[in-house]
């Protein structure tokens, strides 16, 4: 199974991505928990993809395709894997369909995690992340069993520096302006499904798996 999660900067992506792949035993892909690993190893390419990181802006088609191109021909995505955060934009959805065609397959879904502007802003400043093994909690909604520490490896939880209100308000606006119309090119291919993001996690879990089943 092929699936691919869309939605805003903070809408569940990662979240639910983690909760399918945990379920299907398909690897969860994050193209942004690549980069940070990158820039937390400071590599050539988390040096160059933090300059836009930290903006709010996308890190060019050119070195994010690549990545994920190579990333995807490892031996652990023959059964399919979740994407979360790629593609982001129109070009990087025509690479990979052609990338998947070319070997004779298909994406089986896209899942827009749907949740309006005003919330996003709210779950940002309330998340921590693990800078080990890229876990994801909120301080209210998702809470780490011992505050401030990760459950599954024991290492102390961040704020991400993307996670400052400014930089939150600029990548909703590119968000809008590059992904979103990536909606219009799933449900041209007849594989888009939207679930209603604002729902406690468990629920965005539950609608997701009805539409896998
Ligand atoms: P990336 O890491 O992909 O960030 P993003 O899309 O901005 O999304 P987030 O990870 O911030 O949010 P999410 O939807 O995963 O939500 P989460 O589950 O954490 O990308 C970062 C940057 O890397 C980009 O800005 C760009 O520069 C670069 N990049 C990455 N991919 C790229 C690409 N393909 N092309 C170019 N550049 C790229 O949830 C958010 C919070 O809400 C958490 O605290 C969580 O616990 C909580 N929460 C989750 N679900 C619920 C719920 N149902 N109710 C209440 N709280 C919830
Ligand atoms: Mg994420």
């Amino acid at each position: 199974m092929k699936i691919i999660m869309l939605g805003a900067p903070g809408a569940g992506k990662g979240t639910q991505a983690q909760m399918i792949a945990d379920k299907y035993g398909i690897p969860h892909i994050s193209t942004g928990d690549i980069f940070r690993e990158n820039v937390k190893n400071g590599t050539e390419l988390g040096m160059e993809a933090k300059k836009y990181m930290d903006e709010g802006a996308l890190v060019p088609d050119e070195l994010t395709v690549k990545i994920l191109l190579d990333r995807v021909a490892k031996d652990d995505c023959k059964n399919g894997y979740v994407l979360d955060g790629f593609p982001r934009t129109i070009p990087q959805a025509e690479v990979l369909e052609k990338a998947i065609t070319e070997i004779g397959d298909k994406i089986d879904f896209a899942i827009n995690v749907d949740v309006p502007d005003e919330n996003i802003i709210r779950r940002m400043s309330g998340r921590r992340a693990c800078p080990a093994c890229g876990a994801t909690f909120h301080i209210e909604h998702v809470p780490p069993v011992k505050e401030g520490i990760c459950d599954k490896c024991g290492k102390e939880l961040i704020l991400r520096d993307d996670d400052r209100a400014e930089t939150v308000k600029n990548r909703l606006e590119v968000y809008h302006k590059q992904t979103q119309p990536l909606i219009s090119f799933y449900t041209e291919r007849d594989v888009m499904r939207t679930v209603d993001g604002t729902m406690d996690r468990k629920e965005v879990f539950e609608a997701i798996t009805a539409i896998l089943a």
